[in-house]
């Protein structure tokens, strides 16, 4: 059967907040002690905070299903990433996570289109991406959007600082 994309809505706060945790942990987790790693997934993946996002009016997600069952999603919602550019209506691309089982068979590329159908009707609008500067494939996927580096931050996990690019797609 092939896999479905649909709005997400608050009900889904529990698929999407284990969706987050699971990839979040298999792509990233090695790099942090296991301490901040749980507690950042507790303060910010965990079905709370997933829940208020899912329920914020400027927050768009999108899910895919695999025979019902989660397997990834994209969300956005208003720009919170630090340029000086940003403005008021801009949207940022806040996660974008397909579980390992399911990569490099193009449903990422399927989250994306369903976004970008959304973000440039009836009006194109302003993408920003945050993305981890040593996320070499990531960082690859979205140059193929048109995502443009034009500036960094740091993306604070525990004691942990990484070096964060910031990308926009004008
Ligand atoms: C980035 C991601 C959503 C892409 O989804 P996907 O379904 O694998 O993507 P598609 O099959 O549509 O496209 C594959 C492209 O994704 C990119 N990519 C990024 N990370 C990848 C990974 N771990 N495995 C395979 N491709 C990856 C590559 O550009 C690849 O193109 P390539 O064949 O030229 O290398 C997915 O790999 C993922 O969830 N990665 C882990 C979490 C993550 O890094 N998210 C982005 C954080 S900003």
């Amino acid at each position: 059967m092939s896999l479905q994309i649909r709005r997400a809505t608050p009900a889904d706060a529990d698929a999407v907040s284990a969706i987050a945790v699971a990839t979040y942990t298999e792509t990233f987790g090695d790099s942090y002690p296991p301490q901040d790693l749980q507690a950042f997934l507790h303060d910010h993946y965990s079905p709370g905070p997933q829940r208020r996002e899912l329920e914020d009016p400027r927050s768009a997600v999108w899910l895919l299903e695999d025979a019902g069952q989660a397997v990834g999603y994209l969300a956005a919602g208003a720009n919170t990433l630090p340029h000086a550019d940003a403005g008021a209506d801009d949207v940022e691309l806040k996660r974008l996570y397909v579980l390992a089982s399911h990569q490099g068979g193009g449903h990422g590329a399927r989250l994306m289109e369903a976004f970008l159908q959304w973000l440039d009707h009836p009006l194109r609008r302003t993408l920003w991406v945050g993305v981890w500067s040593e996320n070499f494939g990531a960082q690859r996927f979205y140059a193929r959007y048109g995502c443009v580096q034009v500036g960094t931050y740091d993306f604070v996990v525990g004691d942990s600082r990484d070096l964060e690019f910031i990308l926009r797609r004008p």
